[in-house]
Order: structure tokens, then sequence, then C-alpha cells
């Protein structure tokens, strides 16, 4: 019996450990800034069909359109989600496609939707409507091949 009391107190210790290193983690300010910046300038779509495909893969990291959901706001989470919009929107940004001229490579949009690059594999349990079947795949990426020519 108190084996048991003892190792109920070593689990107890250990969950009330982590509760407080998450919520410190909650003060660490990376990961706060949500901001959308206006929309500058989109492509001249091919079609509507292509911007709702690029829209539902591709903008809330590759737009200033990002949907930031609830778990956004909880570190540590919102740190990978921050890192990945940053890093998405300037790569790639479809809001200020101005901006596009400079973009080294645009060929490089087909080839990351073929080979299941983009969007990245992790933001797939909780976006299931990313997740675009082959029809749609080939119609995305002929969409933007001819958006972007
Ligand atoms: C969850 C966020 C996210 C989504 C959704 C997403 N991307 Fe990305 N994308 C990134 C990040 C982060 C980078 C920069 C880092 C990298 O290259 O892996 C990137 C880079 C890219 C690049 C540049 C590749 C390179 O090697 O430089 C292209 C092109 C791209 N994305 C296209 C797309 C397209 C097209 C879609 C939709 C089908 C999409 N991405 C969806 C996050 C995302």
């Amino acid at each position: 019996m108190k084996i048991f009391l003892k190792i109920l107190v070593i689990i107890v210790a250990f969950v009330a450990v982590i509760a407080v290193v998450i919520l410190l983690l909650q003060f660490i300010p990376y990961g706060k800034n949500h901001v959308n910046p206006p929309v500058v300038k989109e492509p001249t779509w091919d079609s509507p069909t292509t911007r709702i495909l690029a829209q539902r893969a591709c903008f809330d990291c590759h737009s200033n359109e990002t949907t930031w959901p609830w778990y956004s706001n909880i570190a540590p989470m919102s740190w990978l989600i921050q890192k990945d919009v940053d890093e998405g929107r300037q790569k790639l940004n479809f809001s200020e496609w101005q901006r596009a001229a400079s973009f080294d490579d645009l060929d490089e949009i087909g080839e990351v939707i073929r080979e299941g690059e983009m969007p990245p594999f992790v933001y797939y349990p909780m976006h299931p409507e990313a997740r675009l079947n082959e029809a749609e795949k080939q119609a995305l990426i002929s969409g933007l091949e001819n958006t972007v020519r």
C-alpha cells in the first residue's frame, strides 16, 4: 500500500511539473504575431477553381488571409504555426503577388504539389479539407501554371 502511495505522489508531482512548464511557456513572447496584412495584389487567376483549390491547400501559410486556429495561441504549437506562416509568406505570398517576380523558380510550385511536399504533412490532421485528391492536385498544378505564365 505504501509503495502504491509513493508511486501516486510521484505521478502527481510529475504531472504538476509538466503543467507548470507548459504554463510558463505561454509567457514567451514569440508566436503571438497573428497579423493578417492587407491583400495587396493577387495573381490574375486563370479560373475561380484554381483560387479555390489554392485557398483550401495553401492560403493559410502563403497568403495574408491566414485563419489562425485557437491552438495557434497556445505554446508550443503557436511557435510552429508562427514559423510556418512567416516562412511560407516570405517564400510565396498569393496576397503580395507584386513580389512574385522575385520568386526565383515558379516551376517549383507544381513540383512541390506533385511530390506531396506541400502542404507539409503536419498540416493535414487539423486541416483535412486541404487534402487534395489526384484530380484536384492536377487541376491546381495546371491552374497555377496557367496563372503564373
Ligand atoms: C502549413 C503551412 C503551409 C501550407 C499549408 C503550404 N505551405 Fe508551402 N511552404 C511552407 C513553408 C514553411 C515554406 C518554407 C520552408 C520550406 O521550403 O519548406 C514553404 C515553401 C513553399 C515553396 C518554396 C519551396 C522551396 O523549396 O523554396 C513553395 C513553392 C510552396 N511552399 C508552395 C506551396 C503550395 C503550392 C501550397 C498549397 C498546395 C503550400 N505551399 C502549402 C508552408 C506551407
